[in-house]
């Protein structure tokens, strides 16, 4: 094998380089974003690539075209992780990138157009409660108000940012210009058994799904566990509970749809109070923006119907929202072409998870390429696995598809 063996363990060093002892968290502008990052910058000069840090942490690297003026194309995923995560996700779509270039370089190959491989630093959205920051700055949609978000310690995106060696002043200029730019290609493990069950190493991404995530608060009244009666209690986490039901309840009858309570917190959380304050997130998802969008609206009714009942208020408040990104009709083709031209049977499926893909339909034509994980498909789980021999065929597509495109005449 050329590439997987290496891949593999390039992702076990990056998967031990982790904030939290024992288990691998590697949230955006940390120390560990740094030595991550200056791994991958290391490998990707040693590909034969030019490669820093950008004005917002993430690490790009430029395998240039022969002529100043040819075409982009852009191909990444992301180096951060969610809380006690797999060695793969995100982090093997650059690995296998790098593979891919290096491969070219010992050839001598350059490509008809300038190959960017981007390691963006925030993908999963863990520190500061807003995901995708690098592939928005990218696409031309971030908002500089993010910038006074806070995270846990109450630090501010821009202070992080200025401290991390960042330069917030800087991210309009990040914006890709969608004239030069061809394509958006990524590549990531499916998080998911479709692959596995079927056989196959790799898949072709019809569309990935969109997603609105909103935070609730539950307000009640605290009291004595031991004197309130119960019909005389207002409840604030009981009352969450049934909305957590709720969700799962509506979302569980509608194919296709999927929802998740994945962050909830009780105040003031002692064994001999009422609960007076809960919050709690809502992750709601599907690859159709009109069902996803019907369920929001009837999740948040649903909650305040609950609320009243049990004489609670409640908000609720939307921090996130990205639409369905459909991928590309031709580089479909184009990567079902270097599928088959592998010996493999091309099979097609849509992605549940979120990906930096999501951000680029604006800027260019875009596409996904999935490969197998083991394990049941297991993944945002230290159980997360792949084989080199999967690595392997990925790369290998990869490297037929980015040989055989050709960018179309602007
Ligand atoms: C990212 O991994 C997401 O789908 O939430
Ligand atoms: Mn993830
Ligand atoms: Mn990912």
């Amino acid at each position: 094998m050329r590439y997987g063996p290496e891949i593999l363990r390039q992702s076990d060093l990056l998967g031990a380089i982790s904030q939290d002892e024992g288990r691998l968290t590697r949230t955006y502008l940390t120390p560990e974003h740094r030595r991550a990052g200056e791994h991958i910058r290391a490998w990707m000069r040693d590909a034969g690539m030019e490669a820093d840090f950008d004005a917002l942490g993430n690490v790009v690297g430029r395998y240039r075209a022969a002529d100043p003026g040819a075409p982009i194309v852009i191909t990444g995923s992301h180096m951060d992780s969610v809380v006690d995560a797999g060695k793969y996700d995100g982090v093997f779509g650059i690995l296998t990138a790098i593979a891919a270039v290096k491969d070219l370089n010992a050839r001598g190959t350059r490509l008809p157009y300038t190959f960017e491989v981007v390691a963006f630093g925030d993908e999963e959205g863990v520190r500061f409660g807003f995901s995708m920051i690098g592939s928005k700055a990218l696409a031309g949609t971030f908002d500089p108000a993010l910038l006074d978000r806070k995270d846990a310690q109450g630090v501010t995106l821009r202070d992080a940012l200025v401290a991390f060696g960042g330069d917030p002043s800087a991210i309009a200029s990040l914006k890709r210009d969608p004239r030069r730019v061809a394509a958006f290609i990524e590549s990531h493990i499916e998080q998911g058994p479709v692959l596995l069950n079927e056989g196959l190493a790799v898949g072709v991404v019809t569309a990935i799904a969109g997603a609105t995530r909103h935070l609730v608060r539950v307000t009640g009244l605290a009291g004595h566990a031991g004197t309130v009666p119960m019909g005389a209690r207002q409840d604030a986490l009981a009352a969450a509970a049934e909305m957590v039901l709720f969700v799962e309840r509506h979302c569980e009858t509608r194919p296709g749809l999927v929802g998740t309570v994945g962050k909830l917190g009780v105040l003031p959380g002692a064994v001999n109070v009422i609960p007076q304050d809960v919050e709690f997130t809502i992750d709601v998802r599907s690859a159709d923006d009109a069902v996803r969008r019907a369920a929001v609206a009837a999740i948040v009714t649903g909650c305040k119907d609950i609320a009243r009942r049990r004489r609670v208020a409640v908000t609720s408040m939307p921090f996130f929202a990205a639409d369905a990104a459909p991928c590309d009709a031709t580089l479909q083709r184009q990567l079902a072409g270097a599928i088959a031209a592998h010996g493999i049977v091309v099979r097609h499926l849509p992605s549940g998870a979120g990906h930096d893909a999501m951000m680029f339909p604006a800027v260019a034509p875009t596409a996904m390429l999935f490969v197998r994980c083991g394990n049941n498909g297991i993944s945002h789980h230290p159980g997360e696995t792949m084989t080199a021999e999967d690595a392997e065929v990925a790369t290998a597509v990869l490297l037929h598809f980015f040989e055989h495109y050709e960018p179309p005449a602007s």
